[in-house]
């Protein structure tokens, strides 16, 4: 923030060469290999979000048609073309910044009066357009003019955050790249490595959260790195960062969070009353809170880092599912609150309205199709003999096991060894037939493909586990297929758009209807009461 008396990180670590740009493996290889072999263009178009290294590969580019040992894929960083286009003194290559004052009119001034002389001393003269886009249509022709018959020393490299503003005619005439924003964990790596050079102490988990909020963007998270540093002398930590930059507590986010999927109502008062005492954003709140369920829901998913055990702890009970559904209601509540006048009303509204709905139902839904599996695969077990239901991992593991124990066995070493495959294990249906293959059917296309992933590892299982070569086939299917499963297994999977309603509706309003008997054996089963679950609003 305030003007620092050395280079900032971002200027002292522009990467010089290809290797040394970062999550643009792409790009960088197709633009080396076009150099090697010779075929350049004349014009290069380079799109995609800010801060990501269109600049950096375009002056990178430059170097590498230039340097006197050039055009060369790797150039040589020390030449006077090199070292001039490193600090931007460079005659033949002129960065012009279509989005500054002067920048509108002069480009296409620039570009009448230099196109046609030759370079003053390299082999091409080069044009760097920054922010492309902000042209004007009078420059934006002149350029086209150049472009349909380009000279041949001539080299343009467009650069834009916004492609859809660059004419087709222009665009068509360009070879265009597109930049990724990077990967957050490609971001952390690299602020850990900076900081290290910089001899900035800094947690581990300050760097993550400063590549989360850099979304992409690695100047900025490179700029919040330098901000880091100006605040402060000792080590800087996670808690120090979020309030720097207006994070929200982690003691208060748990906190909130554990009252959140406890149902527990009073506690979310408490925790919502803190969040305004101590002055913090409802926005950032629910973003914060967010940020935080998707973390455990990709962990739970098998597809991110393991989350604090604090974290996943508060969650142990609560499925994938269930945090997806979390979160778009999350998603909603930011929205409305964007809209709405009140924002701390509508985080009221939209938090307290998560304790009422019936987000919880998919993990019912879930044990009962488990628990429908291992009936129809001829497993039944009386009353209170549950012992899968109780999460726990039946111990016996010596004769043949009945299909169905076999089955839960091999339930809990997915959950253990493949918790993405356990996801769509818990959600299949077995179905056991004599001398055949076991049958998986699964209900969604899209998980198809991973049950098939799956299936020499659960036939490896089950071999194991049975203790006799078991085949098993997948297959797509219906689900439920018993009147009280039947709408449970909608309720096991909520269309992802704005669907949640019916998700669970369904449940509540036709189960009883459908079928008294089987919810009256369900409870036998499983326990508890039944309850009609009324839908809120
Ligand atoms: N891909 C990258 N690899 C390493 N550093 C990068 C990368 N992209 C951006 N940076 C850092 O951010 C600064 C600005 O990048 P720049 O090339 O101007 O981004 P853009 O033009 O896409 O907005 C660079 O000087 C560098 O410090
Ligand atoms: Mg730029
Ligand atoms: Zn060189």
């Amino acid at each position: 923030m305030s003007k620092p008396a050395y280079i900032v990180l971002a200027r002292k670590y522009r990467p010089q060469d290809f290797e040394e740009l970062l999550g643009q493996p792409a790009v960088a290889v197709t633009l080396k290999n076009a150099i090697a072999s010779k075929k350049i263009a004349h014009a290069y178009l380079f799109t995609g979000p800010r801060g990501v290294g269109k600049t950096t590969m375009a002056r990178i580019l430059a170097k590498a048609l230039n340097c006197v040992k050039g055009p060369a894929p790797a150039p040589c960083g020390e030449c006077e073309p090199c070292s001039e286009v490193a600090s931007s003194s460079c005659l033949d290559v002129l960065e012009m910044d279509a989005a500054s004052h002067t920048g509108v009119d002069n480009v296409r001034q620039v570009i009448i009066d230099t196109v046609g002389l030759a370079p003053a001393r390299d082999r091409y003269k080069v044009f760097i357009i920054d922010e492309a886009h902000m042209l004007s249509s009078a420059a934006f022709n002149a350029l086209l003019k150049t472009l349909e018959e380009p000279p041949p020393h001539v080299v343009f490299i467009l650069a834009t955050t916004e492609s859809t503003k660059i004419p087709s005619t222009i665009a068509s005439r360009c070879q265009r790249f597109k930049f990724r924003p990077v990967p957050v964990e490609l971001l952390r790596e690299h602020l850990e490595s900076l900081a290290k050079k910089e001899k900035i102490e800094i947690e581990l988990e300050a760097l993550e959260l400063l590549a989360r909020t850099a979304e992409g963007s690695l100047r900025d998270a490179v700029s919040l790195l330098d901000q880091c540093r100006s605040f402060s002398e000792k080590k800087v930590t996670a808690e120090a960062v979020r309030e720097m930059f207006g994070f929200v507590p982690q003691e208060m986010l748990l906190g909130a969070a554990k009252a959140l999927l406890g149902k527990d109502a009073k506690g979310l008062a408490q925790w919502l009353q803190r969040v305004y005492e101590e002055g913090v954003e409802p926005s950032q709140f629910l973003k914060d809170m967010r940020a935080a369920l998707e973390a455990l829901y990709l962990s739970k998913l098998g597809l991110a880092a393991a989350v604090p055990a604090a974290w996943t702890q508060a969650a142990a009970t609560v499925s994938a599912e269930s945090l997806g559904f979390l979160l778009r209601r999350l998603n909603r509540a930011l929205e409305e609150l964007r809209w709405g006048d009140s924002p701390r009303l509508s985080l009221e509204l939209s938090l307290f309205s998560c304790l009422e709905a019936a987000w919880d139902l998919s993990d019912w839904a879930q044990r009962l199709e488990r628990l429908e599996g291992r009936l129809s695969s001829g497993a039944a077990c009386a009353p209170g003999e549950e012992p899968e239901l109780a999460g726990e991992e039946p111990a016996k593991a010596s004769a043949p096991a009945a299909g169905g124990d076999a089955w839960t066995q091999v339930l809990a070493a997915a959950r253990k060894e493949k918790p993405a495959l356990a996801g769509v294990l818990d959600k299949a249906r077995v179905d056991v037939s004599a001398g055949g293959p076991w049958k998986l059917i699964i209900g969604k296309p899209f998980e198809l493909e991973q049950a098939k992933r799956g299936q020499g590892w659960i036939e490896a299982k089950l071999a194991t586990i049975r203790g006799l070569p078991t085949r098993v086939a997948v297959e797509l299917g219906q689900i439920g297929h018993t009147p009280a499963a039947a709408p449970a297994a909608e309720a096991a999977a909520p269309e992802p758009e704005g669907g949640e309603g019916s998700a669970w509706k369904d449940v509540t309003e036709s189960a009883p209807r459908a079928s008294p008997e089987a919810l009256k054996k369900a409870q036998q089963i499983l326990g508890g009461k039944v309850r009609i679950v009324k839908k809120p609003q």
